[in-house]
């Protein structure tokens, strides 16, 4: 008799959830000719400026792309400091290194991961120009008090909200109550494009952005294209290229769209996860806030070693090894790398404690119910 055995499918941290939908939007642009920055742009800004509520709103490249282009906008440079959470991805203190000001990392609080107001205002001095809160895994962070912090103390206000595309808190949507508001499209984010991001808030600092962002050119093709010489124009300041091309905005604007069925998913998992996995030792689940609707970009646990008789990293080989499921890690923290080593910073314990033990596990859209009792099941036995 021969035995065969069964192929498991590996289950990867992330994957898109891509329709008919996109793909018929997708094909639209390229028959129609213009697949550059031009409508299907407008139409995907609409759609955010109109979510927000905001003034204004401008598709470029990468959320990196909006946050440095906040920053030049904002006129931040050299001399001025930004207050930011270590425990996030390197994009924004990169580009605060890239304008020449230096960023002010402060320490997370426990329980969501986030800055708090307190922690911002001991970090204020006389060069803070700007406070650029981040929402840790679709959390949001308590906007109302930064809000008040940032007019108290005449700084701006910005938010990275990579991780919050479709989030709330005390009835504000993420990326409403900033100056300006940088949101991610990357291919493992909420909404994916591939590659994306989105700059919005104030109409003053998104035009500014805008001719920041397509060469400080005064039109764009688009407006140019079918009505002018297409070389006429001017330049007003020295910018740079972050527009969104209309290919990308295509696909972009269905998984917009497409947000609140997305997030419903995710929640659902989550409230899966939750359940399933209260009871092992040493393993603290996320906590969500009252008030808050939380966008389930990461569903974020933390494992303490003493108590678990494991660490992070024996579980995600577990986990990947004996049940082929990838997880991920958020993050490596700022602070410990490269650029930033060598500066002097304030202790960051629960950032560093964090960052050794927090594991995010597969949690999106694309993922069957099927798959959602695969991890829980290979997480109770990793603990077993
Ligand atoms: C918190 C945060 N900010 C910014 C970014 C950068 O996003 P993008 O890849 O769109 O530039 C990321 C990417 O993962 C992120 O996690």
């Amino acid at each position: 008799m021969t035995h065969t055995l069964a192929v498991v499918e590996p289950l990867p941290w992330n994957r898109p959830l891509i329709g008919a939908e996109e793909e018929r939007e997708v094909l639209d642009t390229l028959r129609s000719g213009w697949l550059t920055h031009g409508p299907k742009a407008t139409r995907l800004e609409h759609a955010v400026r109109d979510r927000l509520g905001a003034e204004d709103a401008f598709a470029v490249t990468s959320c990196t792309a909006a946050l440095h282009l906040a920053l030049l906008a904002a006129g931040i440079g050299p001399g001025d400091e930004v207050i930011t959470p270590s425990l996030t991805f390197c994009a924004l203190a990169n580009a605060v290194l890239q304008v020449g000001a230096r960023p002010v990392f402060v320490d997370v609080d426990p329980v969501t991961l986030n800055i708090t107001p307190e922690a911002a205002e001991a970090a204020i001095t006389p060069l803070t120009q700007a406070i650029a809160v981040m929402h840790y895994g679709g959390q949001m962070c308590d906007m109302r008090a930064f809000r008040k912090l940032a007019d108290h103390q005449g700084v701006l206000l910005i938010e990275d909200a990579a991780h919050a595309l479709h989030a709330s808190r005390d009835g504000l949507t993420a990326g409403s109550t900033g100056d300006l508001a940088a949101f991610s499209l990357y291919a493992n984010k909420v909404a994916a494009a591939g590659e994306g991001g989105l700059l919005a808030g104030r109409g003053d600092l998104v035009h500014k952005a805008r001719l920041l962002g397509r060469h400080g050119i005064d039109s764009s093709a688009w407006q140019r294209h079918g009505k002018r010489n297409t070389a006429d124009y001017e330049v007003t300041v020295p910018g740079l290229k972050y527009v969104m091309s209309d290919l990308t905005a295509a696909l972009a604007v269905v998984q917009y769209n497409r947000l609140p069925e997305f997030t419903a998913r995710r929640a659902a998992i989550a409230s899966a996860y939750t359940s399933a996995l209260a009871d092992l030792p040493g393993l603290t689940l996320p906590t969500v806030l009252p008030g808050v609707e939380h966008g389930w970009f990461l569903y974020a646990v933390l494992i303490d070693p003493e108590a678990a008789l494991l660490d992070r990293d024996v579980t995600a080989a577990a986990l990947l090894e004996r049940h082929q499921i990838a997880t991920s890690s958020h993050f490596k923290p700022v602070h410990t790398l490269g650029p930033y080593r060598d500066m002097v910073h304030r202790p960051m314990p629960v950032t560093e404690l964090a960052a050794g033990r927090q594991l995010s596990l597969p949690c999106y859209p694309a993922m069957t119910d099927q798959d959602v009792e695969r991890v829980i099941n290979a997480v109770n036995d990793v603990w077993s």
